[in-house]
């Protein structure tokens, strides 16, 4: 990471963060801190503390903590290189953007040039005489001019009509081409859109990287979509339909309504339930889950009124309730989309129904019903044992009372035994996640322990030089490749600066491939108590999960082993590892 960030950390340093952050939230002086209600969760109580002298903020309730950029990037909803150019305008710093961030957004410009050029030429073509006819199927399904104009709804023409203009403007055929909006035979080249009624779709950033093109006429030949393949700019696992006219609507309503097709969005975006995105497909990726998650609010899935609909309010739900997201489920009915549903009866009751959605478990509890004979015993005790399970995986105490209490009520079991067998399921369940296949934890080591830990040995080390010290010197290394990466950038930081502060750190950290990780672990400390005796218990810690996993595999080995001079030898070791435990 040995990037110039000196620009960066000038401005950092000549901006008062609590000046700043009090330009968007109320802060109140208390001790040497500043208290503010954070914006980042749903909270009434002043959770964030904002520290002048150390230039970060830092949420008790939720976790978020940063520098002043991050909290200007995270609240404006803005690119890191934006908020720093924002936090340089308030303290009449100039910006002038010597760092690799500022030359980022110009990669692929040519690509994101010629993809916004074809949508403002598929747009143009719908309102000339040639586009009267797919105007009018646009009316037909309740899309006004203004729904047109906030999508961007264009128009495709014939075979040649995209290639030409473009090749007046004079870009290479093959650039057109890899960008999937042209194909090349032996003969000729013509577009790959042809007479359909044109969306564009935007990365998250909101620049145009792909089409969808519907068809519109009578007579028109499946598919009834052709999307953009894949290309350098378009990748469909990096995109949520929507999400950049959206995020703002999303902070606002501390909601994001997911739906399954574009048209879904656009529907319920332009009746006014503007929060909302549509999948690329019935799945997510680790990618796009990670964007969710950013946004730190509950999502409700609308998905589609059939089969697949169903399958996929499962696995999506699976995929984000995994990573803690609060996951609330609507199941329209009657109609088959969200799209047909407000039509017919009106947005009203698509709020209604968003604002009595079920959580996720509840929607389990019917989901796992489904071609099960309840009357059958066998059926039945299996039934609720899934259940169970998944309710080992929940962390919301009152709504496990509230199910195990459904549970007991409607099949006439007893809450003692529903408990218990629920008990079993949770603390197997705690064993079973291991930090990585590099480390096995003996019995009641926990993953979360070693996790805890590790995280709070990385933050001491941001924080100051001396726990950089400590862990160089008496502890080496961490097991996992993931805390090592975090371990040697910050060492990597130090070397180079020959100093360390959290707020800077974080700085360079934006610039990390390791970002996400990083903010992971300085996110989950919620305590600031940092001393060196602290900093010796956790070294003593890991060292001590450390032996314990030696001594787990000695003693498998030695149960494998059918020498008995090896046996014994086996056993002397596991004994002197077990004297230093
Ligand atoms: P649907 O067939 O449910 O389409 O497919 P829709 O969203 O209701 O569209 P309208 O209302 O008929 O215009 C759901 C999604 O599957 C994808 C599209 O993303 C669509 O939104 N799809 C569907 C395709 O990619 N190609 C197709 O041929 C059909
Ligand atoms: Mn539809």
């Amino acid at each position: 990471m040995h990037r110039d960030v000196s620009e960066l950390k000038a401005i950092q340093e000549h901006a008062d963060i609590v000046e700043i952050i009090s330009s968007y939230i109320p802060l109140e002086s208390k001790g040497k801190n500043y208290f503010g209600v954070c914006p980042f969760h749903e909270d009434h109580s002043p959770s964030m503390s904002v520290s002048r002298s150390k230039g970060i903020y830092k949420c008790f309730s939720c976790g978020a903590t940063g520098n002043v950029f991050k909290f200007v990037s995270d609240y404006e909803n803005i690119s890191f290189y934006e908020a720093v150019q924002k936090v340089a305008n308030k303290i009449g710093m100039p910006f002038k953007g010597n760092v690799e961030i500022a030359k980022t957004p110009k990669k692929y410009q040519k690509e994101y040039e010629i993809m916004e050029l074809s949508s403002l030429f598929f747009q143009n073509n719908l309102m000339t005489e040639e586009g009267s006819q797919a105007f009018s199927y646009l009316k037909d399904r309740g899309m006004d001019e203004t729904v047109i104009e906030d999508f961007q709804i264009g128009l495709s023409l014939d075979k040649n009509s995209l290639h030409s203009f473009l090749n007046s403007k004079k870009y290479d055929i093959s650039l057109l081409q890899s960008l999937g909006l042209v194909n090349q035979n032996e003969f000729s080249v013509y577009d790959t859109f042809v007479h359909r009624v044109m969306f564009p779709i935007h990365n998250l950033n909101g620049e145009v990287v792909g089409f969808t093109g519907r068809i519109y006429l009578p007579d028109s030949s499946p598919p009834k979509y052709m999307n953009s393949k894949e290309t350098i700019i378009f990748k469909k696992g990096e995109i949520l339909f929507n999400y950049h006219r959206a995020r703002e609507n999303i902070r606002m309503a501390k909601k994001l309504l997911i739906v399954e097709g574009n048209m879904d969005a656009i529907r319920m975006y332009s009746c006014g339930l503007k929060n909302v995105v549509a999948l690329m497909g019935t799945s997510l990726t680790d990618f796009q889950i990670k964007e969710i998650k950013k946004l730190r609010v509950p999502v409700v899935l609308i998905l589609d009124n059939d089969d697949a609909g169903l399958l996929a309010t499962y696995q999506v739900g699976q995929l984000l309730f995994k990573e803690q997201i609060i996951v609330q489920v609507v199941r329209i009915s009657g109609e088959k989309d969200p799209d047909d549903y407000i039509l017919k009866h009106g947005i009203a009751a698509m709020e209604n129904n968003v604002k009595n959605a079920i959580s996720f478990l509840e929607f389990k509890l019917s989901y796992l019903k489904r071609n099960k004979n309840l009357q059958d015993s066998e059926e039945l005790a299996l039934y609720i044992k899934n259940i169970l399970q998944e309710m080992a995986e929940e962390s919301d105490d009152i709504l496990k009372e509230v199910t195990l209490k459904k549970l007991s009520d409607d099949y006439g079991l007893s809450m003692e035994v529903l408990k218990q067998e629920l008990l079993k399921f949770e603390s197997s369940r705690e064993s079973i996640t291991l930090p990585s296949k590099e480390v096995v934890l003996e019995g009641k080591e926990k993953s979360n322990k070693y996790d805890f830990i590790a995280s709070h040995i990385l933050y001491f080390m941001m924080n100051d030089p001396v726990y950089i010290k400590m862990y160089k010197s008496k502890l080496g290394f961490l097991e996992t490749s993931l805390y090592r990466g975090i371990a040697n950038e910050i060492m990597a930081y130090y070397e180079l600066h020959k100093t360390i502060n959290l707020a800077d750190f974080l700085t360079v950290a934006e610039l990390s491939p390791l970002k996400n990780e990083i903010f992971q672990v300085v996110e989950s400390i919620m305590d600031e108590n940092m001393d060196e005796t602290i900093m010796d218990e956790y070294i003593f810690s890991i060292k001590q999960i450390r032996r314990k996993n030696e001594i787990a595999k000695l003693k498998e080995k030695m149960r494998m082993e059918l020498d008995p001079n090896k046996k014994l030898e086996y056993a002397c070791r596991i004994q002197s590892l077990k004297k230093e435990v």
